[in-house]
């Protein structure tokens, strides 16, 4: 798959790392930034991989910041995106499972690096379940044509 990956400067430890990982389980990444780790404004970069999704320049999302919480947010402004914050690998797994999620907001302050690889590896071997939760992910994306 084609990932997009981003950060503000409080993930941007876990940036490069995050997406060798990614590299080293066959997927395609484009890194979306930032260059450094400079203070940022995590919404700038939530929004980019948003829109790499939603314009199918990328077919999923992951996100760092210190806590995830802003990039979830702000990723889930964006029409066609399902962004959650994810600390375990069992919430990832029902993250893509029962919600069909494309974009997955990690801690880069809270959740150390080997635990966000197993939580990104889950996201991106997990298949969506579909059947009975295929009528609720409807109902969650039912907000953006409002
Ligand atoms: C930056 O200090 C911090 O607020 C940001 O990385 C993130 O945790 C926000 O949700």
């Amino acid at each position: 798959m084609r990932i997009a990956v981003a950060s503000d400067h409080a993930g941007f430890i876990q940036k490069q790392p995050v997406i060798d990982f990614i590299e080293s389980l066959g997927h395609e990444v484009t890194d979306l930034g930032p260059a450094n780790d400079d203070r940022v404004d995590y919404a700038d970069f939530a929004d980019k991989v948003a829109d790499a999704v939603v314009n199918g320049d990328a077919d999923r999302g992951v996100l760092i910041c210190g806590t995830g919480i802003g990039m979830a947010m702000t990723a889930d402004k964006h029409p066609g995106i399902r962004a959650a914050v994810v600390q375990t690998p069992q919430f990832a797994e029902l993250m893509r499972a029962h919600n069909d999620g494309n974009v997955i907001c990690l801690s880069g302050r809270f959740v150390p690096y080997a635990l966000n690889c197993e939580i990104v590896r889950t996201f991106l071997e997990t298949p969506f379940d579909g059947g009975r939760h295929a009528q609720r992910v409807e109902k969650i994306m039912r907000a953006d044509s409002l």
